[in-house]
């Protein structure tokens, strides 16, 4: 059997690379059938690219005969999205973040309540080689128990100057549309905090934003302490005026020491015997393929791991209480350094499965 898949959203960054990863590894395992955007020559564009009718309104894209909706929009949109879709009676693959402020987060769960269709979450960490070498690692029978995770994110320089006129900017480059970099884009990271580590119990956070910023939402220097439920501790750094991307960190475990490190070096080196030689190292540097660096692996991995569970009828690998527990923290993230104290993480929110 092949998914019968709608376009919900038909821009040529995300939803291209989901196709082109998806034909990576499952091609015969999916058909695109429609293609919706706002946009008519994006879903032109898309229809002629991946197949399917071209569609420029919601109401009839919802109802041709589909199985899932890929939903990738600007994020603020994704929750009314959500909610026409599994009215619609339609499966969803909803790209992240799945909300950006409270009233959104309400919307999806109340949706999700009221419409129980399958709902996979594109968290996409988990399928970055680092990071999924690292979890293997973990969850080795003899690493012991997890004992700290330390994570940098170095983004290059904030926007600095006069305050841009709000109109001329982007959805990212706008808290209420995009929920800032800490929501958009970090929920990756703090997804896979909980991944590797299981859920979180509190945080205390600190951040700092100059005076100088154009854009005085975003947190521009934030450090943020978890700590999980069964013990351990995850430290987040994000700096953004690094002036180079670029993510690593180490990983305790009671029997193993971890570095990692994500583009354009990306490593995984383990310690168990020797303190100042790796016992194990694994690195990552090809440009396509499974194995590569950049993203075409990963784009492959995630739309396997999605379609095979689709396929073979099992619960969704990453769900919405997945993408609403990465936006919670992101939200616990904020509530600590406003109020200056540590705060609790939400527990995880009761889903039908
Ligand atoms: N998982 C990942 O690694 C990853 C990577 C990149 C982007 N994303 C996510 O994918 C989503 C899309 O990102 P992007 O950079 O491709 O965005 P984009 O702004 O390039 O594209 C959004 C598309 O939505 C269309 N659109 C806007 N409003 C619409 C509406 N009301 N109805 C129908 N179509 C509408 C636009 O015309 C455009 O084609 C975002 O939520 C982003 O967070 C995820």
């Amino acid at each position: 059997m092949a998914i019968r898949i709608g376009l919900y959203g038909c821009n040529m960054y995300r939803t291209r690379e989901l196709l082109e990863g998806a034909q990576m590894l499952s091609a015969d395992q999916f058909e695109v059938v429609a293609c919706y955007d706002i946009d008519r020559a994006k879903a032109d564009f898309a229809a002629e690219r991946f197949g399917g009718q071209a569609y420029y309104a919601e109401e009839p894209f919802l109802k041709h005969d589909m199985d899932v909706v890929i939903i990738s929009l600007p994020p603020y949109l994704h929750p009314e999205a959500f909610l026409h879709t599994a009215q619609a009676g339609k499966d969803v693959y909803l790209e992240k973040p799945v909300c950006v402020d409270l009233a959104g987060r309400e919307l999806v769960l109340k949706a999700a309540r009221d419409y129980p269709v399958k709902c996979y979450v594109g968290l996409s960490y988990r399928f970055i080689h680092p990071f999924l070498k690292v979890a293997e690692i973990v969850r080795r029978p003899d690493a012991g128990k997890l004992l700290g995770v330390h994570a940098h994110w170095l983004a290059p320089g904030p926007l600095l100057g006069p305050a841009p006129d709000p109109a001329k900017l982007g959805w990212r480059q706008r808290l209420e549309q995009s929920g800032g970099q800490l929501v958009f884009h970090c929920c990756h990271l703090l997804d896979w905090f909980r991944w590797i580590g299981g859920e979180m119990s509190s945080v205390t956070a600190t951040s700092y934003t100059p005076p100088e910023a154009a854009l005085p939402h975003e947190e521009v220097e934030l450090n943020a302490g978890f700590t999980y439920e069964q013990g351990g501790l995850a430290n987040f750094t994000l700096s953004q005026h690094s002036h180079q991307a670029y993510l690593y960190g180490s990983v305790e475990t009671e029997n193993y020491g971890m570095l990692w490190g994500w583009r354009p070096y990306s490593f995984v080196k383990v310690y168990r015997s020797r303190p100042r030689a790796a016992d194990e190292t694994f690195e990552w540097a090809g440009t396509d393929g499974v194995e590569d660096n950049t993203g075409a692996g990963r784009n492959a991995l995630q739309m396997k791991d999605f379609i095979d569970a689709y396929l073979e009828g099992r619960p969704m690998p990453c769900n919405l209480q997945d993408g609403i527990a990465s936006f919670d923290m992101a939200c616990a993230i904020r509530e600590s350094y406003r109020e200056g104290r540590r705060v609790s993480v939400p527990p995880l929110v009761d889903l039908p499965a």
